[in-house]
């Protein structure tokens, strides 16, 4: 049964649809010869239709036996069992906090007693997170309950409790070129496919199949969570187009990376490919591939705790008209992703990744930057074996203010990394698997189409989201949530959220009054418990009015104070 029922002539349900017809309103903006703005509203009408039958999910993660792999099983299997354990603060249930999907809500609207929000995830239907089947590959062959144990994430009696489960676990050889990754990782890596390029992307292709088959998923995803690799050169006639690219692989070429061979891959298995990490696997050749094949993918980098505090924190100093002039970001941390990073190579696919999260909220403010102007921003990482997965992240924001004045914002942030990056990865491939299931035609068109290949409404989840070629990249967060939001909205032909809440603006208000039927002082008293953001003063001038009402009607007395 659905959550939410739309009552709109403009939606339609059939056993294997939500049809909406919605209007799309945006603003065309040109410049006249006097160097004037020109802003002309423009409606584009929409039809979205999603596909109900919500599909058994399977996720295969490149990296499976790493802290986030072990510890988005191990969080699923805890939720699934509706496990609860004991720690030195008392009793814990497993939970999903931290995703959108099954711990956020929105406001679906207004009601007799107010805004009403209901959980994301009841907007339309979509995978429920303890339903995903996973699987994956790591060059580290250790069985899932010991490599959680390696992690040390997850409390001990927890581990105890899901061992006898995660044990069975065991995640398939992977690929493996050390060039690619800090030479430190070799110790681990014990459980590593041989061959051509060519063989092991077969060999990829061939443990997807294996996958959906063995374990009667309807769909499966990949997503890449495995150790971040170096940048790869990027240049014509290695990896510039589809042709090229496959050429490369066929020629055993070295720049060819473990994750671009993945991507490959599943694109070609026509499954949605994610990469959660900085490196850059999506080369042209391979966004190429896939906008051939309509297949999506998403990423980089999932935005899990500094980045994701930073895309707040400067889109509000920027949005309050306040000049960040220098950002400086120290991080140290102590598993494995951080002995990786400690490789110089390495480290520069995160710096570049974390570098240009404020680039959007500056270039959107005139005012305050003039062109090319860019608040200093360092970012630093160090590898400090003792904290482990809890990373220390420390920020220091300085914003020049009103007339020479500065401002200094100083932040400490102990990032439990796996357990926040976790959540995004269901929340990646639970949308993922949604928008696989929208399509959408607009006025004009005959057949219904998907989105384009290159997801960006993850954003919200990606430190440096990939966009489609030459379209606005949006690093703010609240801007990335109401996308999603407000596409979700799209689907079941709603507005989209504006925050105006005119309703509960004065004049509304006595709007809202007049259309009721007020009799007596009763009326008012209700209306005035279920009204907020009204001045006292207006609400006695309304309620000294009706005490004029006459009968069931209202006398002119009472509109002529409504409208005052
Ligand atoms: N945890 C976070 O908050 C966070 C945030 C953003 C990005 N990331 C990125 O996510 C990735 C995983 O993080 P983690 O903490 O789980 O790291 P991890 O080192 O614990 O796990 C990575 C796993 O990948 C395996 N691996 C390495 N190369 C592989 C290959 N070619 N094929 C298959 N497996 C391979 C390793 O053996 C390891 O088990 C890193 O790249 C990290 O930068 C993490």
């Amino acid at each position: 049964m659905d959550s939410v029922r739309v009552n709109s002539e403009k939606v339609r349900y059939t056993d294997v649809h939500i049809e909406a017809d919605y209007d799309y309103q945006t603003t065309r903006v040109d410049i006249d010869h006097s160097g004037r703005y020109v802003a002309t509203p423009q409606t584009t009408r929409y039809t979205f239709r999603t596909q109900r039958k919500v599909p058994k999910l399977g996720v295969m993660l490149v990296g499976w036996g790493g802290n986030n792999g072990t510890t988005v099983t191990a969080a699923v299997l805890a939720n699934k069992l509706g496990l609860s354990w004991n720690t030195k603060d008392g009793e814990r249930k497993a939970n999903y906090y931290g995703s959108i999907t099954h711990c956020a809500t929105v406001n679906l609207g207004t009601g007799p007693n107010g805004e009403v929000f209901v959980p994301l995830r009841d907007m339309l239907p979509m995978v429920h997170a303890n339903d995903i089947v996973f699987d994956g590959w790591d060059i580290s062959g250790m069985n899932l309950a010991d490599a959680m144990a390696r992690a040390k994430v997850l409390d001990y009696s927890l581990q105890q409790m899901l061992r006898p489960h995660m044990e069975k676990l065991r995640p398939r050889p992977s690929v493996f070129f050390p060039d690619f990754v800090a030479a430190n990782q070799e110790q681990r890596a014990d459980n590593v496919l041989t061959g051509s390029k060519q063989e092991l992307l077969n060999k990829i292709r061939q443990d997807i199949n294996d996958f959906k088959k063995s374990s009667g998923v309807d769909k499966v995803i990949v997503l890449w969570t495995a150790n971040t690799e170096r940048f790869c050169d990027v240049r014509p006639g290695l990896n510039d187009t589809v042709e090229n690219l496959l050429n490369s692989i066929k020629q055993d070429d070295p720049e060819i990376s473990p994750s671009t061979l993945f991507a490959v891959a599943s694109i070609l298995e026509r499954v949605t490919y994610i990469n959660g990490s900085p490196q850059n696997t999506f080369v042209p050749g391979c966004v190429e591939l896939a906008e051939k094949m309509k297949v999506y993918i998403a990423g980089d980098d999932f935005k899990s705790g500094q980045t994701k505090l930073k895309s707040v924190l400067v889109d509000f100093l920027v949005g309050a008209g306040i000049k960040p002039t220098s950002i400086v970001s120290y991080n140290h941390l102590g598993n494995n992703d951080g002995l990786n990073l400690s490789a110089p190579q390495t480290f520069r696919s995160k710096e570049i990744s974390k570098s240009s999260v404020v680039d959007d909220m500056v270039e959107s403010n005139s005012t305050l930057y003039g062109r090319d102007e860019k608040p200093d921003h360092c970012v630093v990482i160090k590898y400090v074996p003792y904290v482990g997965d809890s990373k220390r992240a420390m920020d220091e924001y300085t914003s020049e203010i009103m007339m020479g004045g500065h401002n200094t914002i100083v932040i400490h942030n102990t990032c439990e990394d796996s357990l926040l990056a976790s959540p995004l990865i269901l929340d990646l491939v639970i949308l993922a698997e949604l928008c696989e299931r929208i399509t959408y035609k607009t006025e004009g068109e005959k057949q219904f189409h998907g989105f384009n290949s290159v997801l960006s409404i993850l954003s919200f989840l990606c430190k440096a989201p990939l966009v489609p070629a030459g379209t606005p990249i949006v690093n703010a967060l609240f801007r990335q949530r109401a996308c999603i939001e407000n596409v979700l909205r799209a689907c079941i032909g709603l507005a989209p959220v504006n925050h105006m809440l005119l309703e509960y603006k004065a004049e509304t208000i006595a709007h809202n009054l007049q259309s009721v039927s007020i009799g007596c002082e009763e009326t008012v008293d209700r209306q005035r418990s279920q009204v907020t953001g009204v001045k006292d003063g207006v609400l006695k001038k309304v309620a000294d009015g009706i005490k004029k009402c006459t009968g069931n009607g209202i006398s002119k007395e009472v509109l002529a104070v409504l409208h005052s």
